[in-house]
């Protein structure tokens, strides 16, 4: 059986002193998780620290929000896999919709990015989505094929997760429907080729569809943005409950 990931992405949020009192807060609610799934919270390059310590002897896994190909470099502004491995970040996001858009993120660099996560022993998270114009002019799964051919050439599926986030559903509160999610899904795990490939949902993701759309057979998880920064809220997402079948 697939393990479900639970990720949450803080974005750019969350001082040191408030990733700690978030931790202080969401541990207690999270409680004893089920072992059908991980929890994964991405907070900013400058909180992983205080966070990791904060989280540690709890089953929560930290994420960096990305990640560097070489090691060392002149590259301002950037970080690299070991500075990350040495503050215990197990997972790292590569390819979201964010970076793609404002600076300009291609599939060849999410593709480097992604290999040297896998090399150094990361799990990369590896987002694809279409846009609202892409999806109306019947282009998504085009769009959302290329991302998956090019971001995951010469990759690992037993060490990945990918998310489909259609762009649209961004922080916007348009939920992509549960089917359809999960048709995308579907999809994508047809396209890499591999049936354990974990697969998640992102956009708009919340405690009341989260129920909705883990009871989907190709959902494994869920990359939860906004909702990710309340404690308690974001504890009932990884505390999600999936109807027993009659
Ligand atoms: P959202 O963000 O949950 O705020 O829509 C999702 C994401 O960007 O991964």
């Amino acid at each position: 059986m697939r393990q479900a990931v639970i990720a949450g992405n803080w974005k750019m949020h969350m001082t040191c002193a408030e990733a700690r009192a978030y931790a202080a807060a969401f541990l207690p609610l999270l409680g004893e998780l089920p072992g059908d799934r991980e929890v994964v919270l991405a907070p900013p390059f400058t909180a992983i620290s205080a966070l990791s310590e904060a989280l540690a002897g709890s089953a929560v896994r930290i994420a960096s929000q990305n990640v560097h190909w070489d090691d060392v470099g002149a590259y301002t502004g950037m970080i690299s896999a070991p500075m990350l491995l040495e503050h215990g970040v197990s997972h790292t996001i590569v390819g979201h919709s964010e970076p793609r858009k404002y600076y300009s993120e291609t599939d060849e660099q999410i593709n480097l990015r992604a290999r040297t996560a896998q090399k150094s022993g990361m799990i990369p998270i590896l987002c694809v989505g279409e846009s609202d114009s892409q999806r109306e002019a019947g282009e998504a799964e085009r769009v959302i094929r290329r991302q998956v051919d090019q971001g995951l050439e010469g990759l690992d599926p037993t060490q990945l997760v990918v998310a489909y986030e259609p762009i649209w559903a961004i922080g916007t509160g348009k939920t992509c429907g549960a089917e359809e999610a999960n048709r995308l899904c579907g999809l994508i795990r047809g396209w890499v080729g591999y049936d354990d490939v974990i697969i998640q949902y992102g956009g708009s993701v919340k405690a009341e569809n989260i129920d909705l759309l883990m009871a989907q057979p190709d959902i494994d998880g869920v990359l939860v943005g906004g909702a990710s920064l309340d404690p308690a809220g974001f504890a009932r997402i990884a505390r999600y409950q999936v109807p027993v079948a009659a």
